[in-house]
């Protein structure tokens, strides 16, 4: 499959958090075509940068979920702690030469990601704009 871009059907309207999204996109575009390329050293390194930048971006949704009282917090929280997790998993599998980027792997984490930010980050914006959270974007 190909990677899959970022478009504005996954808009959520909070600026900060579409700017991340689509930098994950990305990231999984250009680990995708590391893989592709047998560019194993490269590829390891995206997805340390993934690990990290997912880490900064899941804190940043959990830092506008507190300070909103969020009811979806402890649901939404845990499934990225779930997500972390699996990146984790996979970085230590790539480091030992236990597994490989196969486009199933590559596929996986496109669908996640997709999937998380219609459902759970979707549900979390729609609830900050609701809430007139200053994150708010302007219409247009
Ligand atoms: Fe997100
Ligand atoms: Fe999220």
């Amino acid at each position: 499959m190909a990677a899959r871009t970022w478009d504005r059907t996954l808009e959520t309207g909070i600026e900060d958090l579409d700017a991340h999204h689509r930098i994950l996109f990305d990231t999984l575009s250009r680990l995708r075509a590391a893989a592709g390329a047998g560019r194993t050293a490269e590829a390891q390194d995206v997805v340390y940068f993934l690990r990290d930048f997912c880490v900064q971006h899941f804190l940043e949704e959990q830092e506008l979920m507190v300070r909103s009282a969020y009811p979806g917090d402890p649901a939404h929280r845990a499934a990225h702690a779930e997500a972390a997790r699996e990146v984790d998993l996979l970085l230590d599998r790539l480091r030992s030469g236990a597994a490989a980027l196969t486009p199933g792997i590559l596929d996986g984490l496109d669908a996640w990601l997709v999937k998380h930010i219609r459902e759970e980050d979707f549900r979390l914006a729609e609830f900050l704009v609701r809430a007139g959270a200053p994150e708010e974007k302007e219409p247009s």
